[in-house]
């Protein structure tokens, strides 16, 4: 049985074909993973299926009934988590649930859903002020009260660390029926041996379909098929590193982390960060969901007042100087900071000239990045119509724009799909032999792997700090997932 048949199905946007004659099925009680380029379509197949988007051509029929016709029927059926869903940040944690539930006629019973979300502690917190990923599985509890019959996640996991992926995952499939069908995009492949069937699509078509062993039998495997899916990943010079030429003072200690503390009322969200980064060193700020990541971040490019302590940025101190610190840096923050309603090619003028790109260097620098992150045929589109994986292109060569000789990327690759993950990575450890410090962070336990140090940061505090070997060591783990995943259980222990 099907809850999905797709036959042929057609969607334009203008003159960009996002469906192409796709033909699918999916299979009634089964979790079906999508995953995909970068603007593959992913989310308009989303969108078609429950006719928030009408096709051209083809036909569609979704548990029977025609999403093009039936949609508020269908309605009554399904769950659907899109990438940005509609939390609201003036309520919290609990007041949310209770809305949701309401809006759903289900009674307000959350205690599973809090404790697989790891929330619990959190609920009387405003939803505005949750950690990227803790907004994600706080969406996720949201869109699962009431078990719809089919369940539309796109991207659920985004931004989730490791081992709360792993719970999201069980999550979904303790709450399920035996008939209750999944549909779960993403761009996490460690994700893939978990669904039943994997689709991949490619320019709005369907490239494989099966069962995701038959791919590959391990995350590596199977990563390195969907890259030849997708044509295969050639490396290349990195055109931004070549073209990389910046002013700074020669010091050595680029950045520094000074017992930085930030507190909101009895809760510390950041309790004591203190390191040092050396020139062109990649440093990786590790850790769980809520750690206090984008806290230090934020604090150390002068976004948000430290409660105590300092940072200093090519020896600059951010509290005394933070004009000048921070006209030494490239940010990109976790959460989209553009501007929406500018193009793409208009969002990157604002910030050359921001920047004190001169006039007349401005369209050569702009040219270059579009040319060097594929944005050419989105230029003239709005920041907001882009797909997530595209925004994150966006908004990394809005980072670097200006040439500065540090970098703080918060998740730069959250959302990006496989070959771009590299592109990226071959830009920053470029980048980084040119003498520029970045400071990263990531959920991509392969991606801290290309960090020449990482700081293991849980619950505001460094709990390990070494290379990746040092830590992998200290861990007694083969690989960095097993590492994370052990000190973090340790450090629980103690
Ligand atoms: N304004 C605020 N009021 C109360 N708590 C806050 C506020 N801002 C952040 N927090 C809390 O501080 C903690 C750290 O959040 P932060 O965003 O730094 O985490 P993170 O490590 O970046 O997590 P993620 O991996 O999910 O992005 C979280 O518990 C968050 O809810
Ligand atoms: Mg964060």
């Amino acid at each position: 049985m099907n809850t999905v048949t797709i036959e042929n199905l057609t969607k334009k946007f203008g003159n960009t074909v996002a469906l192409d004659s796709l033909s699918l099925n999916i299979e009634k009680g089964k979790i079906t993973g999508l995953i995909g380029a970068d603007g593959a379509g992913k989310t308009t197949l989303l969108r078609t299926i429950i006719g928030l988007l009408l096709p051209e051509i083809g036909e569609i029929d979704v548990l029977g009934f025609n999403p093009k016709t039936q949609k508020d029927e269908l309605n009554l059926h399904i769950g659907y988590m899109p990438q940005k869903f509609g939390l609201y940040e003036d309520l919290t944690v609990i007041e949310n649930l209770r809305l949701y539930a309401d809006l759903k006629n289900v009674p307000h019973d959350f205690d599973r859903m809090l404790e697989f979300t790891t929330l619990a502690p959190f609920q009387d917190r405003l939803a505005g002020a949750l950690s990227g990923g803790m907004k994600q599985k706080l969406g996720l509890a949201c869109t699962l009260l009431g078990n719809p019959e089919f369940l539309l996640l796109d991207e659920p996991s985004v931004g989730v660390d490791p081992i709360s992926r792993r719970d999201l995952m069980k999550m979904v499939r303790e709450m399920k029926t035996p008939d209750t069908t999944v549909l779960w995009s993403t761009a996490y492949l460690d994700e893939a041996h978990s669904f039943d069937t994997a689709v991949v699509i490619d320019k709005g078509k369907v490239i494989y379909e099966g069962k995701p062993h038959d791919l590959g039998a391990t995350t590596q495997e199977f990563e390195n098929k969907v890259i030849d899916l997708m044509g295969g990943y050639k490396k290349e010079e990195s055109l931004i590193a070549k073209n990389y030429s910046y002013n700074a003072p020669d010091v050595e200690l680029t950045v520094e982390a000074d017992n930085l503390e930030k507190r909101y009322g009895n809760f510390y969200a950041v309790k004591n960060n203190t390191f040092k980064i050396k020139k062109g060193e990649i440093f990786g700020l590790l850790g769980p969901n809520g750690a206090g990541k984008s806290t230090s971040f934020k604090m150390m490019c002068g976004l948000a007042r430290p409660t105590s302590g300092t940072a200093r940025i090519m020896g600059i101190d951010i509290k005394k100087d933070p004009e000048k610190a921070r006209s030494n840096l490239g940010y990109m923050a976790q959460k989209f900071s553009l501007y929406g309603s500018l193009t793409v090619r208009e969002n990157l003028e604002f910030f050359a000239l921001a920047y004190g790109i001169t006039v007349l260097e401005k369209n050569k620098k702009v040219n270059e990045v579009i040319e060097v992150f594929g944005l050419k045929e989105y230029e003239k589109m709005k920041a907001e119509e882009l797909p997530l994986g595209l925004k994150q292109r966006l908004s990394m060569a809005a980072a670097l724009i200006h040439n500065p000789p540090v970098l703080f990327l918060d998740e730069p690759t959250s959302g990006v799909d496989v070959l771009t993950r590299r592109d990226f990575w071959n830009h920053i450890t470029s980048l980084s032999k040119k003498g520029v410090t970045i400071m990263v962070t990531t959920h991509f336990m392969d991606e801290a792997e290309y960090c020449d140090r990482i700081s293991l940061f849980y619950k505001g505090e460094t709990i390990a700090i070494g290379t990746p070997n040092e830590l992998k060591q200290k861990a007694n783990a083969k690989d960095m997932e097993t590492a994370f995943i052990n000190l973090i259980k340790e450090s629980e222990c103690q």
